[in-house]
């Protein structure tokens, strides 16, 4: 990702002001460009679905659904379960999480093309929840009961209570502190 044509680069005590203006904004558009994919890249990977697939968090997901709980991976349930989630988001589990239809369509294509499709993740588990998945607990059968219901934790879908890197999709296993 180098810019061998930059002036900047090869010429590094030139002042920026002797650019003329439309080079300046063409120049600073190039490296804003640059930054983005190397922000794209720096992005934290979500668990990966089984096949390896891993996804970066879309930051407007994050915005419109990490104000509640954690931003959940989409890989992690079916389409289908996802489809029920967005449709209803003025009845979500007791709450009114309404986004405009604009929003909704955004978030929604993005949820779509990242749902689970591995075996693992493929059934509907039951109210549309990650947490009543046969994998979820599997994975979360070492977690003593009374863990659940400590006052840091109160609900499993808490998962970074645990996961202290799942804010940014990240579940690995190296990552979980459990709260005594
Ligand atoms: C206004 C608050 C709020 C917002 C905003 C919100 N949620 Fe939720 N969500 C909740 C509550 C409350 C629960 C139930 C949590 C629990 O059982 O502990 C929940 C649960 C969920 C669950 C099930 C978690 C489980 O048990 O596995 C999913 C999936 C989910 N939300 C997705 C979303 C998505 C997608 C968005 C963004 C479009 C979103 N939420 C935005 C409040 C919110
Ligand atoms: C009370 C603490 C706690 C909460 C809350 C919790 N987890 Fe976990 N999670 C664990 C533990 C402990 C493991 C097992 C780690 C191991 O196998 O070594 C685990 C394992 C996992 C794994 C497998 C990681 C791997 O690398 O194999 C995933 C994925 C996962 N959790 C997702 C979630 C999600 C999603 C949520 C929220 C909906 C959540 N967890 C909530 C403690 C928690």
């Amino acid at each position: 990702m180098r810019h061998r044509s930059t002036p900047h680069r090869s010429t590094p005590h030139r002042p920026a002001q002797r650019l003329p203006t439309r080079q300046l904004s063409a120049f600073s558009m190039r490296h804003w460009g640059t930054f983005a994919i190397v922000l794209a890249l720096a992005t934290p990977m979500a668990w990966a679905d089984g096949n390896g697939r891993m996804v970066p968090l879309l930051p407007q997901y994050k915005q419109e659904c990490a104000a509640c709980h954690t931003a959940y991976p989409p890989t992690l349930m079916p389409a289908a379960s996802w489809k029920r989630i967005m449709g209803s988001l003025d009845r979500h589990f007791g709450t009114d999480a309404s986004l405009d239809a604009a929003t909704v369509q955004t978030l929604s294509t993005w949820i779509n093309t990242n749902a689970g499709t591995y075996k693992r993740v493929r059934e509907e588990p039951p109210q549309d929840r990650i947490t009543r998945t046969a994998w979820f607990a599997r994975k979360h059968d070492e977690v003593a009961p009374s863990t659940w219901k400590l006052p840091a934790v109160k609900s499993p879908a808490n998962c970074g209570a645990c996961h202290t890197t799942a804010d940014q999709g990240d579940f690995n296993e190296h990552q979980i502190r459990i709260p005594r």
